[in-house]
Order: structure tokens, then C-alpha cells, then sequence
């Protein structure tokens, strides 16, 4: 396989000790040499879990305060999908991690779309909200952009939920998913990664059309029935699982299981520089160490083409490019 679609990227997660010199350069910022950076824009191995995970987004998220720099990055991270492989992905971001200089959150999603108009891949983008404290009206700004801006393709197509799901639960978020419906924007909710089946059962209450991770949904069979049932996307990330612990232990690691169920899963980096990765090194993986097998790897394309948040002509496009 050389072609590739990433439905599950961030943004901050994305800035390589490459991009983040550019950056830096940019706004005249100086950074430490070398390994130091790598060090400090990846996770250590020995990551205890999800809320130790998100630390390492500080620093990336410091470079993306300005428009251009923004834009710049938002260019970059979708060349740099390009360049390996990815015919398509959606880059997601939060609006009001942006904030801290003084742009406003409309000010982000405009500078995140410039960039993508300015890149060589082709994606689309996703919107996401913060699980936290204090940041009600934040969400709901993002919801409102969202509803502004949306398009089918070529632009905003999705909100999300992101942060830590351990600390903030899904069930918070309710009247944040009934504003995002009663406006028809779509959305997908990161569920069942650092919180349990529940938190993906109420996403999928919500409303969700897609899943982030939903790791953790075996442990409720009802909802591993209604993911089934209502063919409903996963987008898993190994490595981000592994790193996250999101399974205690990685033999337990239910991909095949659910692909063998023949649930709706497809296969994502989520944050490739924070874990040193890249979309073909997760197909890899999951060759080298769970036995994925080129038909099985053919159903994650498959499903990625009918789930992303994109319009028939395009998925049709990413089909023959894929398969033609
Ligand atoms: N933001 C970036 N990566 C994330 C993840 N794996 N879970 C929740 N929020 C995130
Ligand atoms: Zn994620």
C-alpha cells in the first residue's frame, strides 16, 4: 500500500522539528538544537497515560499563535501528509488553543484554511472543541464557526470533541452536541480512549458520526451492537492507543477484533510528531504486529473513503485513485 487517507490528524500534533524551526524562523523564537527539540515536541516512552500525552502539546501549540504562522503550518502539516502517501486527510485544530496573542477564534479557522488552500495534499478540516474547564462559551463559539463555515468539501466539514476525556466526561457535553445537531453540522467525538464504553455509548446518543478511537468499546457489547448496527466509523490510532495506555496491554489491542466483527474501522497517525510517526508506519505496525493483511488493509481504505466527511464527487475521486 502506498496511497493512503488520515480522517484523524491534529494539527498540533503534526509539528515535526522541521515544521517547528520554520515556525520559529517565522517570528524570530529560538528553539533548542536537535535532539533537545525532538525531545521536547515528542513523548517519552515511558508516557503514563492520555493527560501526560496532552503535555506535550505546549510547545507546538506556542509556534501557532499568529495568523501566518498558522496558515504556515497548517500548509506544511498537509504537505507533509502529502508527501507520504496521503491522498486525502482531514487536519483537525481547536480554534481556541489559538487565542493567547490576540487572534480571535475566526481568525484561526480563516488562517487554517488559507493554508490548505496554499498546500499540494488535498483535505478538509475539523473543528474541535476542548474538553475543560471554563470554556463553555469557547465551545460554543466553535460551534457557531463551524455552522458558518461549513461546506461539503474544500473546507470546515465537522466538528469534534478533543482533550482529557478522563478528566472532563463525555456526558458534559450534551447541550454542546444538540446545538451542533440542531444546525446539521456533523460531527465525531474522541469517546472510549481515556474513558470507557459508556463515554462511547453517549456519543453515539449524541448523535456522532464517527468515533475517535472508541478503543475501550469492548467492554460493553451493546455498544460494540450499536456501532455495528449502525455502521459507524471508528478512527483508531495505534500507536496513540499504545502510548496513551489506552489498552492497559497491547496484546489486548482490539483492532482485529473489530475488524473481524466487521465493525467500521479505519486507521489514523492522530498525532504524528508527538509520537514519531507516520500513516505508513501505522499500517506497518499493524502488518508486523497483528498479521494485517493487504484485503484487510484494502477494507480500512474502503471504510476511511465512505466516512470521511466529504461530498460523493470526492469520494468517488479517492476511490479510483485508491482502487482504479
Ligand atoms: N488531542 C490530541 N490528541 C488527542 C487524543 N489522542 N485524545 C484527545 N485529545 C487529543
Ligand atoms: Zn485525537
Amino acid at each position: 500500500m502506498d496511497k493512503y487517507i488520515d480522517l484523524h490528524l491534529h494539527l498540533d500534533g503534526a509539528i515535526t522539528p522541521d515544521i517547528a524551526y520554520k515556525l520559529a524562523a517565522l517570528q524570530g523564537i529560538d528553539l533548542p538544537n536537535g535532539e533537545a527539540l525532538e525531545k521536547r515536541l515528542s513523548v517519552s516512552e515511558d508516557c503514563a497515560d492520555l493527560n501526560e500525552f496532552l503535555e506535550c502539546f505546549a510547545l507546538p501549540l506556542s509556534l501557532l499563535q499568529t495568523k501566518e504562522t498558522l496558515s504556515e503550518a497548517a500548509r506544511l502539516v498537509l504537505d507533509d501528509a502529502f508527501s507520504n502517501g496521503v491522498i486525502y486527510a482531514e487536519i483537525r485544530f481547536a480554534p481556541q488553543l489559538h487565542t493567547q496573542n490576540g487572534m480571535t477564534q475566526e481568525d484561526a479557522v480563516l488562517a487554517v484554511l488559507d493554508g490548505l488552500k496554499k498546500s499540494k495534499g488535498r483535505g478538509n478540516i475539523i473543528l474541535c472543541c476542548m474538553r475543560g474547564e471554563g470554556n463553555d462559551a469557547a465551545n460554543l463559539e466553535t460551534v457557531e464557526l463551524a455552522k458558518k463555515y461549513l461546506v461539503k468539501d474544500g473546507g470546515v466539514v465537522a466538528i469534534d470533541l478533543a482533550g482529557a476525556e478522563g478528566l472532563f466526561p463525555t456526558s458534559k457535553y450534551r447541550g454542546l452536541f444538540a446545538k451542533a445537531r440542531e444546525y446539521g453540522i456533523p460531527f465525531t467525538i474522541h469517546a472510549g480512549e481515556a474513558d470507557g464504553a459508556k463515554s462511547v455509548r453517549l456519543a453515539l446518543e449524541y448523535g456522532a458520526a464517527r468515533i475517535g478511537h472508541g478503543v475501550r468499546s469492548f467492554e460493553d457489547g451493546e455498544v460494540l451492537k450499536i456501532l455495528k448496527d449502525r455502521a459507524v466509523p471508528l478512527e483508531m490510532c495505534p500507536t496513540s492507543n499504545r502510548q496513551t495506555h489506552a489498552v492497559e496491554d497491547m496484546s489486548a489491542y482490539p483492532f482485529m477484533d473489530y475488524m473481524n466483527m466487521g465493525l467500521k474501522v479505519t486507521l489514523n497517525t492522530d498525532d504524528p510528531a508527538i509520537e514519531r510517526t507516520t500513516i505508513a508506519a501505522e499500517y506497518k505496525y499493524m502488518e508486523k504486529t497483528f498479521g494485517l493483511s493487504e484485503k484487510q488493509e484494502r477494507i480500512l481504505l474502503e471504510n476511511a473513503v465512505e466516512a470521511a466527511f466529504t461530498d460523493d464527487k470526492t469520494k468517488a475521486e479517492l476511490t479510483n485513485m485508491l482502487f482504479g
